[in-house]
């Protein structure tokens, strides 16, 4: 600790910093701790445990440094907790540093390992749409395995199933946001790249859910869980602009315009309005703010489920969607008043409604165009389905998303304003298919169009 200490010191003197600069100089010591090691070994670490750390400071410095930057680390927290296993362990193996002991670790670290230690987030973690449920699309749904691998992976052309150049879209796009099941090889190890994975992954020791997404490894710190960064790596896009919403709005305004004087690190449970003046995702998602605790079940405050083709109101699986409405409404309440609030809310009720009547108006066409034999059996050649898709997966959402966190040209010009033009066009293609009975030769539909 001392030795940048002296030469933050040196550099004031030597640059005339003002004491304002100085300080916040002086914090940077904290990160530079490329001699912390006598400290960390005079913590008590066991033989070991320090062995882990002293070898892998040469040979994976990067991974060292980060941990030794982390809370957990100050608590004694070290590679050997998260990463050693039991001998039987499915995962077990041995790295370099171990060939010839009876120590085994494994460079796999479910939520199991993290709830030996914080059992409460890991049990709400679960019940939320990040564990069991992310993992379904990409694990077990047959159509979305069509998707991935015959679709976009090219299976349709002959790309040979369960090759890399088949699985590289799950690999590299679904696999990274949702998770999947990991499979391992002869050596306990991951293959067919299915490791590392996304925050739905499943492990062979049976645990669901990686940790690690919001609190990235080695840090695994808790400001950065609570910036809107931490869900932008999967919140984004097209399907489900989050992120490009958030800093839309005007909580993203002072996010932007004041974020770096808030106060990310405050103990769980006092990180309050004052520390910050506007809400993060976390805030309202998952934070304890006023008499709410921190949850980290992320649909225990939503009302309406929107992300699926047609919105209903929350239930079983999903969360309970009355309860939900209350408890978001109670973090709204901390900084705006009822009346504010009120009227948020049935403006958000007004955008389901509409978009639900787009979608209802657009299932009866396809309906009856299935009637009458007049859809295709590939939608992806189906100018029809196509524009359906569209209209719920991409612009409905953004419709219904940027109302609820009001991003008012997401609302707007990204979605309803979308949403229409689709809806007309559809009316076009199902009065043409029903008047003629027959389906239009070639897709007026550019598939990667603007939508
Ligand atoms: C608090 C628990 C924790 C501690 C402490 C910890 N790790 Fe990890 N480590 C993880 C998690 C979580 C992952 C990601 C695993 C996954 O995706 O399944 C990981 C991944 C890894 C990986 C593989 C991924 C990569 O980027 O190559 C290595 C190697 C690794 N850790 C080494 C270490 C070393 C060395 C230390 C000690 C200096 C250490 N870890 C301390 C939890 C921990
Ligand atoms: C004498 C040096 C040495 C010691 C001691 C050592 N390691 Fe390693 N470890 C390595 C090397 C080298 C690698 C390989 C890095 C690579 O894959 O390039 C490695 C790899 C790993 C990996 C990643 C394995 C994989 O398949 O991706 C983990 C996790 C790990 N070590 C954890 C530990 C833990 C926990 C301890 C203490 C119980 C430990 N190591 C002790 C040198 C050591
Ligand atoms: C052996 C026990 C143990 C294990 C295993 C463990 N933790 Fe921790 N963790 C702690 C302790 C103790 C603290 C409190 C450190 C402090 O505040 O001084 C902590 C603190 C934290 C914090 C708060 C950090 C901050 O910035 O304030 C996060 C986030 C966290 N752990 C995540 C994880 C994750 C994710 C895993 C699994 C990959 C994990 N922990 C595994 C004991 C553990
Ligand atoms: C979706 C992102 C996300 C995931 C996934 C996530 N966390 Fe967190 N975590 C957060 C946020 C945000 C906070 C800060 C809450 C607050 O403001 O106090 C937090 C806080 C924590 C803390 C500090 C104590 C507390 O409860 O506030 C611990 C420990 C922790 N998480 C462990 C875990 C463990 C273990 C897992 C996996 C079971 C996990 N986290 C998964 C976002 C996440
Ligand atoms: C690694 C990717 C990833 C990160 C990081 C992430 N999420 Fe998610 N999130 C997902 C996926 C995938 C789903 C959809 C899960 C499903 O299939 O139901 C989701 C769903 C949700 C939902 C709906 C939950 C439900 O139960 O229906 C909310 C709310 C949410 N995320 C908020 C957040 C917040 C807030 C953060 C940051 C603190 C965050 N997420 C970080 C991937 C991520
Ligand atoms: C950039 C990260 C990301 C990628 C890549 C991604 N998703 Fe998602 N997905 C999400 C998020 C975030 C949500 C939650 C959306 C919401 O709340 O509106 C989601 C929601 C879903 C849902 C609705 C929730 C459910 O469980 O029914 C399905 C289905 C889905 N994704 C399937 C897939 C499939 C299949 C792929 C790959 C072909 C994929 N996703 C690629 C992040 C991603
Ligand atoms: C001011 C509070 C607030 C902030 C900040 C906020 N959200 Fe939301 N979010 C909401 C509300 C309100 C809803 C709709 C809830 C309902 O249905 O009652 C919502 C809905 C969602 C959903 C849709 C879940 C579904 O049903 O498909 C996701 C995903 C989500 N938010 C993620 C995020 C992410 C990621 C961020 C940050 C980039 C964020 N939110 C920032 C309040 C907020
Ligand atoms: C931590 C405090 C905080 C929380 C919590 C919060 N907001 Fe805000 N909100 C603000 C601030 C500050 C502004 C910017 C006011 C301005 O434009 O002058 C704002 C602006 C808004 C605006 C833009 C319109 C306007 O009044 O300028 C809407 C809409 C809004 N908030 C809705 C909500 C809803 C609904 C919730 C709960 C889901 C919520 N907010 C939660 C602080 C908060």
């Amino acid at each position: 600790m001392r030795q940048p200490f002296r030469k933050v010191v040196l550099m004031c003197m030597v640059l005339f910093f003002s004491l304002t600069v100085s300080m916040a100089m002086a914090e940077l010591q904290y990160p530079k701790l490329g001699d912390k090691k006598d400290l960390i070994v005079k913590r008590g670490y066991s033989k070991e445990a320090a062995e882990c750390v002293e070898c892998h400071a040469k040979k994976t410095p990067g991974i060292t440094e980060a941990w030794k930057l982390s809370r957990m680390a100050h608590a004694s927290i070290s590679c050997y907790d998260c990463h050693v296993v039991e001998k039987n362990s499915p995962m077990a193996s041995q790295c370099e540093g171990q060939k010839g002991t009876s120590t085994f670790i494994s460079p796999m670290v479910s939520s199991k390992t993290c709830a030996r230690c914080h059992p409460q987030e890991a049990e709400q973690f679960g019940k939320s749409g990040h564990a069991y449920l992310a993992g379904v699309p990409v694990i077990e749904n047959k159509k979305f395995q069509a998707l991935m691998y015959q679709h976009e992976g090219a299976g349709f052309m002959g790309n040979v199933k369960g090759s890399p150049s088949n699985r590289v879209t799950r690999a590299a796009g679904c696999q990274m946001c949702h998770g999947t099941q990991v499979e391992l090889g002869p050596d306990n190890k991951p293959i067919n790249e299915t490791w590392p994975g996304g925050v739905g992954t499943r492990y062979p020791d049976g645990a669901i859910g990686n940790c690690s997404v919001c609190h990235t490894r080695h840090l695994f710190s808790v400001a950065e869980s609570r910036k809107p960064e931490a869900c932008a790596s999967c919140h984004l896009g097209p399907d489900h602009p989050n992120i490009e919403i958030y800093l839309e709005s005007k909580h993203g305004q002072q996010y932007l315009a004041h974020g770096d004087e808030w106060q990310w690190g405050s103990a769980p449970d006092t990180w309050q309005p004052g520390d910050y003046t506007a809400p993060t995702c976390a805030v309202c998602h998952m934070s304890g703010i006023g008499e709410l605790s921190t949850s980290h079940n992320v649909n225990e405050r939503l009302k309406w489920d929107l992300m699926h083709p047609r919105s209903v109101i929350r239930g079983g699986e999903r969360g309970d969607g009355e309860k939900g409405d209350k408890m978001m409404r109670q973090v709204c309440a901390n900084c705006h008043s009822k009346t504010h609030t009120d009227i948020q809310r049935t403006v958000l009720d007004g955008a389901v409604e509409l978009y639900n009547m787009y979608y209802d108006k657009a299932a009866q066409m396809k309906s009856d165009l299935k009637t009458k034999g007049l859809l295709k059996d590939d939608p992806w050649k189906d100018a029809f389905q196509e524009l359906n898709y569209y209209m719920w997966h991409h612009c409905g959402r953004r419709a219904r998303q940027g109302t609820a966190m009001f991003a008012p040209d997401y609302a707007h010009w990204h979605g309803f304003f979308q949403v229409f033009q689709l809806y007309k066009d559809m009316e076009d293609l199902h009065e043409y298919r029903m008047k003629h009975n027959k389906i239009e030769e070639l897709s007026p539909v550019m598939s990667t169009g603007p939508l």
